[in-house]
């Protein structure tokens, strides 16, 4: 049996929990060595505990995104672990109220929670991919996935920062599809419904009813189940997809 990732070496942001860690381990199951960075190191060592119980083979790095000099750091790291980088997937992220915006009306944002969740979601996206890029274009190619959301495609109320964030991920996605397909290196993004992570317990315990009633499959989805998007999306099967923005999310944007 030959995994679809076999060979391959990866890098996860966000790898500490949710869909990083999900991912971090489906990589491993298909093949990959896994470099799993995140602002919480201790996260970061237990999805590695968790590789290496599999039988995997991992590192755990410390970076936060928000801090360009940590960026290349830990592309440098990951290279350095495993000898080259052909997978990347940008996926560390918050939610609005983490930034102390959840629910806050546009016109009523904080100037330091709009710049505080743009530096992350955003900036920290395109941070990482141009480290990444500078390495695989010495390598002769590469695939990076980036993590938007169902919200980079439609809009929602109270999360204006969150809904620009992953909009702009999306277009980002598109034009470095563009810019590095000559050079081999494909870059598309996943677009997560309602996913069962931390990042949306409290979410679901202040309207997790009616946010269900919106989604045809009347459920929220499964870190596992992005993860297995991503997988695809890096590995050569998906050797014609670039610039592409998948939405996994049980069909809510069908609507
Ligand atoms: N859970 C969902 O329903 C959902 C839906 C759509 C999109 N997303 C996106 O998926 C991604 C992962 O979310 P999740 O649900 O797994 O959340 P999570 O909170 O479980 O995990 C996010 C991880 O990112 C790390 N992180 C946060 N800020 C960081 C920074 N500045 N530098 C480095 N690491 C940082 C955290 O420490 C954490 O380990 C995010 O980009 C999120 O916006 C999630």
């Amino acid at each position: 049996m030959t995994g679809m990732l076999d060979g391959k070496s990866a890098l996860i942001t966000g790898a500490g929990s949710g869909i990083g860690r999900a991912a971090a381990l489906a990589f491993v199951r298909e093949g990959a060595w896994v470099a799993a960075a995140d602002r919480n190191l201790d996260a970061a060592k237990a999805t590695v505990a968790a590789i290496e119980a599999m039988g995997g083979e991992a590192v755990a790095i410390a970076c936060d995104v928000t801090d360009d000099a940590q960026v290349a750091a830990m592309v440098a790291a990951a290279v350095n672990a495993f000898g080259g980088l052909d997978c990347a997937f940008n996926n560390a992220g918050v939610a609005p109220y983490q930034l102390n915006s959840a629910g806050v009306l546009t016109a009523d944002l904080e100037e330091a929670s709009w710049l505080g969740l743009i530096d992350i979601n955003l900036h920290g996206v395109w941070r990482c991919l141009r480290h990444e890029v500078v390495q695989m274009r010495k390598q002769g190619g590469g695939a990076v996935v980036n993590t938007a959301s169902i919200l980079g495609l439609i809009g929602s109320g109270g999360a204006a920062a969150y809904v620009a964030s992953k909009h702009a991920v999306v277009g980002l996605t598109k034009a470095a599809a563009i810019d590095h397909a000559p050079e081999n290196i494909r870059v598309n993004a996943v677009c997560p419904g309602y996913i069962e992570t931390p990042m949306t317990e409290e979410t679901v315990r202040r309207r997790g009813e009616a946010l269900m009633a919106r989604v045809p499959m009347a459920r929220m989805g499964r870190p596992e189940e992005i993860a297995e998007a991503v997988v695809w999306m890096c590995s050569d099967r998906a050797g014609f997809v670039t610039g592409s923005c998948w939405q996994v999310d049980g069909g809510y944007t069908a609507r």
